[in-house]
C-alpha cells in the first residue's frame, strides 16, 4: 500500500494514512508526505492482508494528523478513504450528531463513515448496502474505499465523479484513484462507472452493481503501462525527465497518424464516427484547465489560421456555470492531461448536453473525460508524474495541430503545397525539439542570475502570447514567484508601470512577421531600465545591444515555434526553482489532477 501510494503521491501530498485489518482495525496517519507516515508506522504491528490507504490534497480542514484520512466510525470499527466533495456534509453531519455521533475532525469525509455506521446500526445491513444506502442519502462527488471490522475480508467502494480502477491480480485485488500503482500488480482493470459501487473480496470475488442495487458485469480492461515510465529513469526529477521526453513524446503523438503506413497523411481514426460532425462544424469551443488551456490557446490560433472557422478557448470552471450558448453543430474539445478534472469535466458534459460534438483530448488511457467524450484522441506523452505539465502540453498542442491539419486536408482549406509544406515542417519537430534542448546549460545560467527576483514579466506575440502565459505558469507553480504573462504589445496598457531595474522580462522573440514590433518592445523596456531575457532565433543578432541575456533556439515556421518556444521557459522555472530549494516534482498547494470543484 505504501508503495501503491507512492505512485499516487503526484495527486496530492500534504498528509496520509492507512488503515489495516488483522483482527482488528489499526488506522495510522500522518500529516506530510508518505515518508512521514513510513518513519511513524516504524516498529508498530502492520502486519495485515486487507487495507485501504490515502494521500490527501486538502479540501476542507488544514493539512493535519486529524483530517487525514482514513477517517473512523464512532465505534473505531469501520475506516474510510475519500476522494471529492461531500456538499450536503454539515447537513449530514447536524442530524447524525442528534443521535449521538461526535465528530473529531473538521473534514467533509468523516460524515461518510459515521453515515456507514449509522445505517449498518440501524437497518442492520451489511457493509455493501449501506455503503450503497448512503451513497444515496450523500450529495456531491466521491470515490469511497471502506473496510469494517465485522466483514474483515472485504473493501466495499464507490464511485461519482472521482476516478476509481480496480485491479484483478493473481490471487489479489486491488482499488486505486488512477491505474499507475496497479501497474506493477495486474494488467487487467475495471473502470468503475459513475453511481456504481463495488466489493473486493479476499477469496478474490468482485461484485459490482448499481447504487440502486442492480447486478453489473465487470467490464475488464488491459492496462498498457510501462513501469519504467513510471520512474525517473536516472533523472534527478519527473519534471526533467519529462521535458528531456518532449521529442519521442511528440514523435509518438505523430505516429501513424501524420503519416499513416498505408502512405495516407493525417489519418485521425479515432474521430472517424465523428467525421461529419468534424468536418460541418459551424463553431469549435476548447474546454480546458491550467496548462491545458494555454495549449488550447495554441489551438485556437491553428484553427482559425487553417480553418477560417470561429474557436472560442474556456475556462472549463467558468464554462460549466455561466450557462453557456450550444449549436447542435459545435465541436467542443475537452483538452485534460489526466482527463480526470473536475471542472473540465463538468464543462464536458454541459456542453453534451446541449447537444455539441465532444471530442476528448486526453493523455491518460481510459480516464473518465475520454469515456465520456463521442470520440477522442489519446496525446500518447507516456505518464506524467511531474506536477508541472511539460511533454503533455507539447503533445496536446501537436494533436490539435494534427486535429486541424486533417480538417484543412478534407475541407481542401489550404493548398497541395502548403499543405505537404506544413506535414513535412510538421514531421521535423520533434528534431527541432531536441535541438532545443541543448539550451539546459545556457538557461542555468541565467536561473542563477534571476533567481531572487520577487516578480517576472513575460511577453509573447502571436504563437508567443499563450506561450509567455505558459512560461510565467510555470514559474508560479514551481518557484512561488509571481510572474505573469502579457501580449508584448499589450505591455504599454498597464504592466509596463512595473519596470524597473528589478524586474526581469522574458520577451519571446523567434523570428517572424511580427518582429520588429517585438523589437520596440524590447526598446520601451529598456528605456525603463528593465532587465530583458530574450528568447530568439540562432543566429538572430537584433536583440544583441538591447537584451541583457540571450537564448537562442533553432528556426521554425512561425505555426510551429511554441514546440522549441516552450523549452528554455520549462527549463527557467525548473533551474529557479531548483536553487531556491523548491520541490519541482511536487510544488506545494497543487495537485497532479484536481477531483474536486
Ligand atoms: C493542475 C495541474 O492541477 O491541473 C496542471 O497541476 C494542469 O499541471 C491542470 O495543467 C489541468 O489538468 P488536466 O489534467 O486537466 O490537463
Amino acid at each position: 500500500m505504501i508503495d501503491g501510494l507512492r505512485y499516487l503521491e503526484y495527486r496530492g501530498y500534504d498528509s496520509a494514512g492507512v488503515a489495516l485489518l488483522n483482527g482488528g482495525l489499526k488506522v495510522y496517519k500522518r500529516v506530510g508526505r508518505i515518508s512521514e507516515l513510513e518513519k511513524f508506522v516504524e516498529g508498530k504491528d502492520t502486519d495485515a492482508t486487507v487495507g485501504i490507504g490515502h494521500t490527501r490534497w486538502a479540501t476542507h480542514g488544514a493539512p493535519s494528523d486529524i483530517n487525514a484520512h482514513p477517517h473512523v466510525s464512532e465505534g473505531n470499527d469501520i475506516a474510510l478513504v475519500h476522494n471529492g466533495i461531500i456538499e450536503n456534509y454539515e447537513e449530514l453531519r447536524n442530524i447524525l450528531k442528534k443521535s449521538g455521533h461526535i465528530f473529531v475532525s473538521e473534514t467533509d469525509t468523516e460524515v461518510a463513515v459515521h453515515l456507514v455506521e449509522d445505517i449498518m446500526k440501524k437497518d442492520g445491513v451489511k457493509l455493501l448496502d449501506a455503503v450503497r444506502e448512503a451513497a444515496l442519502r450523500i450529495k456531491g462527488t466521491y470515490a469511497f474505499a471502506v473496510v469494517s471490522k465485522s466483514e474483515p475480508g472485504i473493501i466495499v467502494v464507490a464511485r461519482k465523479g472521482s476516478p476509481l480502477v480496480i485491479g484483478i491480480g493473481e490471487g489479489e485485488l486491488f482499488v486505486a484513484s488512477d491505474p499507475y500503482p496497479l501497474a506493477k500488480h495486474t494488467k487487467k482493470v475495471v473502470y468503475l462507472e459513475d453511481g456504481e459501487v463495488a466489493s473486493i473480496s479476499i477469496d478474490g470475488k468482485l461484485d459490482v452493481r448499481t447504487i440502486t442495487n442492480e447486478l453489473k458485469t465487470p467490464n475488464i480492461k488491459t492496462l498498457d503501462i510501462e513501469i519504467a515510465a513510471l520512474e525517473k529513469s536516472g533523472y534527478d526529477h519527473f519534471m526533467q525527465k519529462e521535458i528531456y521526453e518532449e521529442p519521442r513524446a511528440v514523435e509518438d503523438s505523430l505516429r501513424g497518424r501524420l503519416y499513416s503506413v498505408d502512405g495516407n497523411v493525417l489519418n485521425l481514426g479515432g474521430l472517424m464516427e465523428k467525421e461529419n460532425e468534424l468536418l460541418n462544424a459551424k463553431r469549435f469551443i476548447f474546454l480546458a484547465c491550467g496548462t491545458s488551456w494555454h495549449a488550447s490557446l495554441i489551438g485556437k490560433r491553428v484553427f482559425e489560421e487553417l480553418l477560417r472557422i470561429p474557436t472560442e478557448v474556456e475556462y472549463a470552471s467558468e464554462f460549466r456555470y455561466k450557462n453557456p450558448i450550444i449549436y447542435k453543430d459545435d465541436v467542443v474539445f475537452a483538452v485534460s492531461q489526466s482527463g480526470e478534472t473536475a471542472d473540465t469535466l463538468a464543462a464536458l458534459q454541459v456542453a453534451k448536453a446541449g447537444g455539441a460534438t465532444i471530442v476528448g483530448i486526453c493523455n491518460v488511457v481510459g480516464s473518465t473525460i475520454a469515456r465520456e467524450a463521442h470520440v477522442g484522441l489519446y496525446t500518447h506523452a507516456g505518464p506524467e508524474i511531474g506536477v508541472a505539465s511539460t511533454k503533455a502540453f507539447v503533445t496536446q498542442i501537436s494533436t490539435m495541430m494534427l486535429v486541424a491539419l486533417h480538417i484543412a486536408q478534407q475541407k481542401k482549406l489550404v493548398s497541395e503545397d502548403r499543405l505537404h509544406a506544413l506535414i513535412k515542417d510538421f514531421s521535423e519537430v520533434p528534431e527541432k525539439i531536441k535541438e532545443t534542448l541543448k539550451v539546459a546549460e545556457r538557461v542555468k545560467e541565467v536561473a542563477e542570475k534571476y533567481k531572487n527576483a520577487k516578480d517576472f514579466l513575460y511577453l509573447g506575440r502571436g504563437y508567443g502570447f499563450p506561450i509567455a502565459l505558459e512560461g510565467a505558469l510555470k514559474l508560479k507553480e514551481l518557484s512561488y514567484i509571481h510572474s505573469e504573462g502579457y501580449p508584448a504589445a499589450e505591455m504599454k496598457h498597464g504592466p509596463i508601470a512595473l519596470i524597473d531595474e528589478n524586474l526581469p522580462v522574458v520577451v519571446l522573440a523567434p523570428r517572424g512577421h511580427l518582429s520588429e514590433k517585438i523589437l520596440s518592445t524590447a526598446e520601451e523596456i529598456k528605456a525603463r531600465k528593465g532587465k530583458i531575457i530574450a528568447v530568439v532565433t540562432e543566429g538572430d543578432t537584433s536583440f544583441k545591444d538591447i537584451a541583457d541575456d540571450i537564448i537562442e533556439i533553432p528556426a521554425t515556421e512561425e505555426i510551429f515555434s511554441p514546440f522549441t518556444l516552450v523549452i528554455p521557459l520549462q527549463f527557467l522555472a525548473y533551474y529557479i526553482s531548483l536553487s531556491l530549494g523548491r520541490d519541482v516534482d511536487k510544488p506545494r498547494n497543487l495537485a497532479k489532477s484536481v477531483t474536486v470543484e
